[in-house]
């Protein structure tokens, strides 16, 4: 059923009348109905990111989720236009994926400081430094460096990609700390390169990850100082961080995992206080659904790219068929490849 301007407002009451004023959320309704019809006119399908702002995420994407889910949300869809709420490289992965369906990303400055810390070229060259050493990359990169890719793999399942390879070496592209991350969990030795694309020697041993020095700018920003003052004035507190954290803040945290694993911890363990290490918004979206925990998070901590996606650049995007993501159909079929890989490992 198809919800009206009134139903809209009273869902966001419901659920965000703490966050916005009522004047706010009338005009938040009348936008998302105007966004409904037209999706519903021009035969499209929204996705969008956990870290959409609370009233574009509690009203207008046919499914939420992270960068997993959405991906297979948009392999999945009938529709004939896929509107990506989220940053271009996860439009882009929706267009790897379906390069029949128009896909559009309503921003065209929503970019990502992981994605663009790697080139195909920096991919051409580790490779040909490591040769025969499997490449897992990132799906936060764009499409011609999954292309050069053996396997993508999200923050959900980066250590069941890289557990599911044969033999022992692997690269993995582009995020330090979730290399890191992951290399402590398998028990694996990682190296990272000292300027460019040039690598440390490592005498006597057995490096058996060789990584990148790509940061999420949101993510870096946490500490483990961070925690141990939350901690001290909130003794009761959960920690929950994302895998981008650095390794040191992962391990002072009670639990990594992708946005949606997040959520679900939250969900599924019924504490009354969480410190988010992680972008705000999803704070305030859980927030809404789970009004009687505390959710303490940085609230300085916005990601400046998935910012860029408010309601009336939804509607934009729908009306005026804006940004549309092209990839040249061979640098496609490649990256295709590495995220369908990616898709079957389950
Ligand atoms: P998830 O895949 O966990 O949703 O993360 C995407 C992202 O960009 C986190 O910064
Ligand atoms: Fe990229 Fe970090 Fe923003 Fe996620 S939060 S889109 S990794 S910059």
């Amino acid at each position: 059923m198809t919800m009206n301007t009134d139903q809209l407002f009273e869902k966001l009451s419901h659920k965000l009348s703490d966050q916005y004023s009522e004047a706010e959320l009338i005009l938040k309704a009348e936008m998302a109905a105007e966004i409904i019809a037209l999706k519903e006119e021009k035969n499209a399908v929204i996705l969008g990111h956990n870290y959409m702002e609370p009233a574009l995420f509690h009203t207008v994407p046919d499914f939420t989720g992270d960068s997993l889910e959405l991906s297979r949300k948009a392999a999945q869809t009938d529709k004939d236009v896929i509107v990506f709420c989220g940053v271009e490289f996860m439009a882009e992965t929706a267009k790897i994926l379906s390069p029949e369906k128009t896909v559009l990303v309503p921003s065209n400055k929503a970019g990502c400081s992981l994605a663009s810390s790697i080139t195909a070229e920096d991919v051409r060259k580790i490779k040909a430094q490591f040769p025969g050493v499997p490449v897992v990359t990132y799906i936060n990169t764009y499409a011609d460096v999954k292309a050069e890719t053996d396997i993508c793999c999200t923050s959900g399942n980066a250590k069941a990609v890289v557990e599911s390879l044969p033999g022992d070496a692997v690269i993995f592209l582009p995020d330090e700390y979730l290399a890191g991350n992951i290399a402590r969990e398998t028990g694996k030795h990682i190296i990272l390169p000292t300027k460019g694309t040039t690598y440390p020697k490592v005498e006597g041993v057995d490096v058996q990850m060789i990584g990148w020095n790509g940061r999420c700018e949101v993510h870096d920003q946490f500490t483990v100082e961070d925690i141990e003052n939350v901690r001290a004035s909130h003794p009761d507190v959960k920690v929950l961080s994302h895998p981008e954290c650095k390794p040191a803040v992962v391990e002072a945290s009670d639990f990594s995992g992708s946005t949606t694993e997040m959520i679900r911890y939250i969900q599924d363990n019924e504490l009354p206080k969480y410190l988010l290490l992680t972008e705000c918004a999803m704070g305030d979206n859980i927030h809404a659904e789970n009004p009687n925990r505390e959710m303490l998070r940085m609230c300085s901590v916005r990601c400046p790219h998935m910012n860029q996606i408010q309601l009336k650049d939804t509607y934009d995007a729908l009306k005026y068929n804006q940004y549309e993501i092209t990839i040249p159909e061979d640098i496609r079929q490649r990256a295709f490849q590495s995220v369908d890989r990616m898709l079957k490992i389950g």
